[in-house]
């Protein structure tokens, strides 16, 4: 398996009127390609503040982030973004739909958006998901699992390197959140991308390649699960 990513002693640190908040206290993990990570962790121990450094969101403050074998920029918000563009994609939460357009119409914008606009290549990942029969209908049409089902295939679009997600079954029931897990595996096999997601439902674990937990801003365990990583 080939390296995608590196972090060597990651430090997010905070200064605040109360003192230093080591958001991230060290953090260092490599992730190989074709692998799901799934981040679990407590309330307050650093999950979020993981993935925007991962994605460039937020610039680490202390310690090394390597992405391909380059450094990933820092400090400077226009060579993020572009890094961001190149490199990642991200599911929400709370889906971001644009509700006045069509299912396959939230997929051609932002095709559009990254000039690659194929509404062919848009119904295949519709039909990924498992939402063929559902490309002319509005996002307040059909159900929040549904919806969720529309951003991953929205945000495999633009073929990201790797994808990321912060609680994204988080407002969904256990079935419809199985339902959605399992669009985000085949999706992410059949687009060889690799994924890191957060939460804090266990349940989860096994949709997982490898399982990472944290606890105040350090790793406390990192295994793989014994799923097949699908590539
Ligand atoms: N902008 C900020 N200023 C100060 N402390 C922060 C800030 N953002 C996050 N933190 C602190 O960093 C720690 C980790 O937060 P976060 O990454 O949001 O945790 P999680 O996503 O696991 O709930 C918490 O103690 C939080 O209070
Ligand atoms: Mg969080």
């Amino acid at each position: 398996m080939n390296k995608l990513l590196q972090m060597k002693n990651l430090e997010r640190h905070y200064e605040t009127p109360a003192g230093v908040v080591k958001a991230l206290d060290g953090i260092s993990f490599e992730i190989f390609e074709g692998e799901r990570v799934i981040l679990l962790g407590p309330s307050g121990s650093g999950k979020t503040t993981l993935l925007n450094c991962l994605s460039a969101l937020d610039s680490p403050t202390g310690g090394n982030y390597s992405f391909k074998g380059r450094e990933v920029p820092r400090n400077n918000s226009e060579k993020m973004t572009s890094f961001r563009r190149e490199n990642i994609g991200y599911v929400f939460q709370f889906f971001n739909l644009l509700q006045d357009l069509t299912v396959l119409e939230n997929i051609l914008l932002i095709q559009e958006l990254a000039n690659k606009k194929n509404s062919l290549r848009a119904k295949e990942l519709l039909e990924l998901v498992g939402l063929e029969a559902e490309v002319d209908r509005f996002p307040g049409e059909i159900s929040g699992g549904q919806q969720q089902r529309v951003a991953i295939a929205r945000s495999i679009a633009k073929r990201p390197t790797l994808l990321l997600g912060d609680e994204l079954t988080g407002n969904l029931d256990t079935e419809t959140s199985n339902k959605v897990m399992e669009a985000l595996v085949s999706a992410c096999k059949q687009e060889n991308i690799t994924s890191v997601f957060v939460t804090h439902d266990e349940g989860l674990v096994k949709y997982a390649t490898r399982v990472i937990r944290i606890d105040s801003g350090k790793i406390i365990s990192d295994e793989r699960t014994g799923n097949d990583s699908g590539v």
